[in-house]
């Protein structure tokens, strides 16, 4: 496993986010995370906007569209509900990585069905290359090429997750 990004780099770059965000969004917004693939993401996201002066309340939905491969099957799946209690308000919407587009999209329209407020965007990794939706992205952490990474959150068939840095398993 080569290190792409070590904790170090990961955590410098999460605070200078979390900034970015302090200062853009108004301060009643809620962080909605993508899991699973965003819960590390997520809690360091979360408590370096505290440093940040931001109090966001925290939600998930759950979405899953991988299965085992390093493809995505292509159809993204809701599997527990849209947070409730999101009507009107505003939202930062935050995923580990944006590859196709696919999830982020969905979740996208899925909170928009809900009534939510104005709408933010928040990727970790973005990789530009692989798009085949347009999607909108705020705010990143680090703009990647085709390669296929695990750690901090994100899986290969569901290993890697717990590992602090970002590496490559591989091209895509
Ligand atoms: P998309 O729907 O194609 O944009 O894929 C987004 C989701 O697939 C992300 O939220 C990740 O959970 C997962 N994913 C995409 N690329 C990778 C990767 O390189 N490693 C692990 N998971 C990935
Ligand atoms: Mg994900």
């Amino acid at each position: 496993m080569r290190v792409l990004f070590s904790a170090t780099e990961i955590a410098a770059r999460v605070d200078a986010l979390a900034a970015e965000i302090a200062r853009t969004l108004p301060n009643d917004f809620v962080m909605v995370g993508v899991l699973k693939g965003a819960w590390v993401f997520v809690a360091d996201l979360g408590r370096a906007l505290d440093r940040a002066g931001a109090h966001p309340e925290i939600e998930f939905m759950r979405l899953a569209s991988y299965g085992p491969a390093k493809e995505s099957s292509g159809v993204v799946q809701l599997i527990d509900d849209v947070p409730t209690g999101l009507a009107g308000r505003p939202v930062l919407l935050v995923d580990d990585i944006v590859d196709t587009g696919r999830s982020i999209a969905y979740a996208a329209a899925q909170l928009r069905q809900h009534g939510i407020g104005d709408l933010w965007t928040c990727a970790l990794l973005d990789k530009p290359q692989r798009r085949e939706i347009a999607v909108a992205l705020d705010f990143v952490g680090f703009k990647v090429g085709n390669v296929f990474v695990v750690g901090y959150g994100t899986d290969h068939a569901e290993k890697y997750r717990h590992l602090p840095y970002i590496g490559i398993c591989g091209l895509m």
